[in-house]
Formats: structure tokens, C-alpha cells, sequence
């Protein structure tokens, strides 16, 4: 999961390519790095220059050693995974005549053969890194390759073949003026296209301030920007692939933070809006649902006997909300599965099973290795994904975009509550395909979500309280999180938050479970975060989760009680409480999250931690 960004064009390349880095460090940040081709006294050569730690070191250094102007350039922010995040380590990784740069995203998986034959032949390496390998493969190929218009292509389709894993690749040349090259296997790259410029990147905010035309490029191809010849792809035996065109609908303003402190905290500002877009368009005139692509029959979808959702992380937790909401509007048998263990237990799946894949960045390895599990047992896929165009939604039968506009904080915020919203609309749309329900109640549901964006909002012009409160936990050792229901997964996402951003111990339990054994960790003082259930929800449920807000302040616990205006019953066991509106029990995670988000984002703060960019993490985990 580390940034890749690649230029051709008249602007100076290390400018662009330092702003394409800094679009891209969520990606990684463990170390940063760019090469420059430039003109020398004898031909081409490369000019480099890299550094551990984020962006912000490696401009310093090149503050202190300036690069020369270029037209073509390279750069990487990395997320280390083989060799640890040091200068020697950080991409990009040149050949041993210096002539060759390389930077890399994946994992090279057969590196250690590769290495070992190049050392045969005398290499020595100078990293630890998987990448290396291809800076002196490249050049060997290359130089073995008779002169002529697109020679550094053939050189990396060449390559290419011999590597096993995933990767994306870009590599300038010193003998190449005007050519730039890339290639990928499991891993991102879109290219953009600007007036008399090309741009490559992991992502589209790579060049979204130059340009929005993009080409998505398909799994196993090599694509050549050449300042005469233009674009060309290839897949990785040359034959020429015409690349799918697209226009981003982000602007550069919408990966700006926009006056809050932390990304993070502007995208709990835009949940809103997440919510609102998501929503909109997915009801046609007759009061049909409409998904984006639905490469499947109506009666493939009533064949459905099963459903697996499959994820992870924060987007786990949205599918196990999921369960609840699609079981019963459509009462098919709906299994929740973290994407790292799916294939690996050999899951029984078959033509009449759905497996729902959740993705904000549509490229998590974990998720697109159990998508492609699936498929090969012949599932149906349907994915919801936040990023267009990104692999997982191209590999997919069907799909349901979250619009919820880029999410640039390591932490899922607006993805996660535009995942639950595109959720319902999958079980609801099942459930309406089906026939099991009318569109009449169908609608009538959905106009409860559209209650959603005003709810949040709500929520958010009350959160004062709970910033106080976070500041006052910074020194919490501990913070467990309670719920049942619904409110279980929302249990789990508050100290999934919690850990991620603050790094403290915090847990999520299903409240009725906390007897059975973690209520022996609460001790005086200890903070339990509980999410009420509604009232209104069955009875029964409501009120156990009262009692056992009791039984943890009976020992001693700090109860900070998360409950729906109106209920009472609540307040004498409350040290803290949160109010969130009145919304109807399946629906109600969409605002009892938002406080927990607020939450975690404070005390992180208060702790002098980078919220954005917490330690040993990514956005987007290209890894398995
Ligand atoms: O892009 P994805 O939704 O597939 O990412 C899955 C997880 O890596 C992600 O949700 C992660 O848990 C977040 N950092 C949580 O805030």
C-alpha cells in the first residue's frame, strides 16, 4: 500500500511529483523518495533522492540538496513490508550502473529467487527490499534489447512475466528522454491525462489537480507514455489493449482538509452529504431501487440462498451491521466473514450464493483475494466500494458505489456510515427483487434513510460534551465498548477507533457476553462505553442493556451511555450522556457511530498524536 506517482510532461516533474506524493501519503508513510531524468554532459542520467519517515523529511533534504529541473520524474511514499522503513530501504530503488530507477507497491514473491540469481551473477544489493531486484533485472533486459521506439516497454513487459506476487512498477531510464513505463498485477495504477502531459499515480489524487481524464488500467498490463508516441497499453505478451477512458468527478478541493485541524475530522463533518449522496438516485419513478452495475439477472438474485459479507476492518463492521438489517428484510441467512480468513477455511459457496464484498478503497488485497475465491467457486459478487474504477468494483458481478467523495484520513469515517447506507439499499433491494417486499414498503423505508443525513448532522452540532469528555480520557489506560444488536458492531468500530488513532488497549463486546468472563477487567474507574438500543426496539433488549450498564457500574466502571432522546431510563446510570435522535433500531448505527468517532479523534489529539496518519498504519492495505 505505498504511493506511486510517475510524470512526463513540460512542468518541472519533481514539483509534480512532490505534489502527487503528498496527495498520496495515506498510502504510507514509513519513508518517501524521487528520481529525476535529466539531461548530463554525457547522455541521459538519473538524479535521486530519498528518506525515512514521511514526506516532510524528504523535502527538507531536498530543500538542503535541491534536484535539477526535469520533465520526467518518479516517486513512492512507502508502507514497509520487506526490509524495514529506512533511508536504504526507501524507493526508489536504482540498478548498480545508476541508470534504472525503480519504485514499487505489492510484494515481489519470488524476489529471493530473483535475488538470488542476480547475486549469482555478481549484483550485490543495497536494500532489503523485494523491489531491488527489478532495478537490475530491468537493466539487463534492456541493454540485451536492440535500439528502437518503445524498447523500455518491451524491457518491462519482459520483466514483468518473470515476477510473481503483485505489483505496481514504474520505471525511468537515463537512456529514455522521453519514455516513461509501468506495469501491474494485483495492485493500482491509473493513469491521467493532462494537455501535452501524462501522469501516472495509485490513485487519482496522485494528478486530480492537473486533470480528471483518467485510464483505468486492467490486471497484467504495461502502459508506455511517451512524449511523441503518447499512451500506449499493452497486456504483459504486447499485445495492444485499448484502456477504459473515465472522467474523475472529485475536485482538488475535496482533498483538502477545508479549515478543520485533521482530515479526519472534515470527513466526520461531510457524513452528511456521504449519506445524502449515497442515497441519491437509487430510487427510480415506480419506486424501484437502481444499483450502478448489476451485471446479474433478476433471476440470478432471487436463486440467492445464502449470503456471505466479506471485509475488513471498519468495513467488517459494517457488514456485520449489515446482517442484521439483510436477514431480516429479506430473510436469507446472511454469514459476516473478515476477507483474511475467508478462502483460507474453504468456505462452502455455489452458484446460488451472494457474496457482498466491502471496500472504501476497492484495492484491500485481503478483500479482492476472497472476491476472487469466490468467484472461482462460481459466487455471485457484488461489491460496494468508495473508489470508482478501483479493482475490486471492475472484478465484481454487481456493484453499489458509496459516493462519499474521497476519504483521505487513515480512519474510516464517511465510508463507514456510506457502507451501512449501501447496505440497507442491498438488502432492501433483494428484498424488492425477491418479492418479499412491495415497493410501497420498500420506499417507506428508504425515506426513513433519507432522515439519516439530517440525524447525523444533528448529532455533530452537539459534540462539544464528548470532546470534554475525550480530553479528560487521555490517560485511560483502557476503554471497553458495549452493545447489543446493532449496537454490538458499533461496540466493535468505537474500539476499533480508539486503537487506531489513540493507542489505547480498547475493546468491543457484545454486552451480554461481558458476564462471561471480560467483566473481571473492570476495575474502579474504568471507562465502559455503552450504545443503548432504542426503547422502541424489542423490549427486552433495551432493557438488559440497561442492566447491564448497572452491573459494570456496580464494580466500579465510568459508565458513558450513548442513548436515543427520550429514554430516562438511562439517566440514573449514566456518568456521561450522549444524546443521539430518535431513528429506527436497524437504522440507528448511522448516528450512534458518530459520537465514538469524535471520541477517539480527541483523545488521539490530546495525546499529540497525528490523527490523520497514525503509526504502522495505511489506507489502503495492498498486502495480504
Ligand atoms: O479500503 P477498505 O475498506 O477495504 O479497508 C479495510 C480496512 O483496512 C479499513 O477499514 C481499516 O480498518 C480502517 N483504517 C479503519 O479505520
Amino acid at each position: 500500500m505505498c504511493g506511486i506517482v510517475g510524470y512526463v510532461g513540460p512542468q518541472n516533474a519533481l514539483d509534480v511529483v512532490l505534489e502527487g506524493l503528498r496527495r498520496l501519503e495515506y498510502r504510507g508513510y514509513d519513508s518517501a523518495g524521487v528520481a529525476v531524468r535529466v539531461d548530463g554532459p554525457d547522455g541521459g542520467e538519473l538524479a535521486a533522492a530519498k528518506k525515512a519517515g514521511k514526506l516532510a523529511n524528504l523535502e527538507k533534504l531536498l530543500a538542503d540538496e535541491p534536484l535539477p529541473e526535469s520533465t520526467i520524474g518518479i516517486g513512492h511514499t512507502r508502507w514497509a513490508t520487506h526490509g524495514g522503513p529506512t533511508d536504504r530501504n526507501a524507493h526508489p530503488h536504482l540498478s548498480a550502473d545508476g541508470r534504472v530507477a525503480v519504485v514499487h507497491n505489492g510484494i515481489i514473491e519470488n524476489f529471493a529467487a530473483l535475488r538470488a540469481e542476480l547475486e549469482d551473477a555478481g549484483i550485490e544489493m543495497r536494500s532489503e527490499t523485494d523491489t531491488e531486484v527489478v532495478a537490475h533485472l530491468m537493466t539487463a533486459v534492456y541493454a540485451g534489447l536492440p535500439e528502437s521506439p518503445g524498447r523500455l516497454a518491451e524491457a518491462m513487459r519482459l520483466v514483468s512475466g518473470r515476477l510473481e506476487g503483485a505489483f505496481t512498477l514504474v520505471v525511468t531510464h537515463a537512456d529514455e528522454p522521453d519514455t516513461l513505463v509501468a506495469s501491474r498485477r494485483n495492485s493500482p495504477l491509473v493513469v491521467g491525462i493532462g494537455d501535452g502531459e501524462y501522469f501516472l499515480g495509485s490513485d487519482v489524487a496522485a494528478f486530480i489537480a492537473h486533470t480528471r481524464e483518467a485510464r483505468e488500467l486492467g490486471q497484467d498490463q504495461v502502459v508506455e507514455i511517451d512524449r511523441t508516441r503518447g499512451l500506449t497499453v499493452t497486456d504483459f505478451a504486447g499485445s495492444v489493449v485499448e484502456p477504459v477512458a473515465y472522467t474523475v468527478d472529485w475536485d482538488a478541493a475535496a482533498a483538502e482538509k477545508g479549515g478543520h485541524d485533521w482530515f479526519m475530522l472534515k470527513e466526520i463533518a461531510e457524513q452528511p452529504q456521504a449519506i445524502a449522496d449515497t442515497l441519491l438516485g437509487r430510487l427510480g419513478e415506480d419506486g424501484e431501487l437502481i444499483l450502478d452495475e448489476v451485471r446479474l439477472s433478476d433471476q440470478e438474485l432471487r436463486d440467492i440462498d445464502k449470503i456471505f459479507v466479506v471485509s475488513c476492518g471498519t468495513s467488517f463492521h459494517a457488514g456485520l451491521i449489515a446482517k442484521y438489517a439483510i436477514e431480516h428484510w429479506t430473510r436469507i441467512p446472511v454469514e459476516v466473514e473478515v476477507a483474511s480468513e475467508f478462502r483460507y477455511r474453504d468456505p462452502v459457496l455455489d452458484r446460488s450464493t451472494l457474496v457482498v464484498v466491502i471496500s472504501q478503497s476497492g484495492e484491500t488485497m485481503d478483500t479482492l483475494m476472497a472476491l476472487r475465491h469466490a468467484k472461482e467457486q462460481k459466487a455471485r459478487v457484488l461489491a460496494i466500494c468508495n473508489v470508482n474504477g478501483s479493482t475490486i468494483p471492475r472484478e465484481s458481478d454487481a456493484v453499489l458505489y458509496t459516493h462519499a467523495g474521497p476519504e483521505v484520513a487513515v480512519a474510516s469515517t464517511k465510508s463507514f456510515l456510506a457502507q451501512i447506507v449501501a447496505c440497507y439499499l442491498v438488502g432492501l433491494f433483494l428484498a424488492q427483487v425477491r418479492g418479499i417486499k412491495y415497493a410501497d414498503e420498500v420506499a417507506a423505508i428508504v425515506a426513513e434513510l433519507q432522515k439519516l443525513p439530517g440525524a447525523v448532522e444533528q448529532v455533530l452540532t452537539h459534540m462539544e460534551p464528548v470532546r470534554e469528555l475525550g480530553r479528560s480520557l487521555a490517560d485511560a489506560d483502557t476503554i471497553l465498548f458495549l452493545g447489543r444488536h446493532v449496537g454490538f458492531p458499533v461496540a466493535l468500530e468505537g474500539a476499533l477507533k480508539l486503537k487506531e488513532l489513540a493507542y489505547i488497549h480498547a475493546e468491543g463486546f457484545a454486552a451480554g457476553e461481558l458476564k462471561h468472563g471480560p467483566i473481571a477487567v473492570i476495575d474502579q474507574g474504568t471507562p465502559v462505553v455503552v450504545i443503548v438500543p432504542s426503547p422502541r426496539s424489542r423490549e427486552s433488549v433495551h432493557g438488559k442493556v440497561v442492566s447491564n450498564i448497572q452491573e459494570v457500574r456496580a464494580r466500579g466502571a465510568r459508565t458513558i451511555v450513548i442513548a436515543e432522546e427520550g429514554d430516562d431510563d438511562v439517566v440514573p446510570y449514566a456518568d456521561h450522556l450522549i444524546r443521539v435522535p430518535r431513528t429506527p433500531t436497524l437504522l440507528a448505527p448511522v448516528v450512534t457511530t458518530v459520537p465514538l468517532q469524535i471520541l477517539a479523534c480527541e483523545i488521539a489529539d490530546t495525546r499529540g498524536f497525528d490523527v490523520d496518519q497514525p503509526r504502522n498504519l495505511a489506507k489502503s492495505v495492498t498486502v495480504e
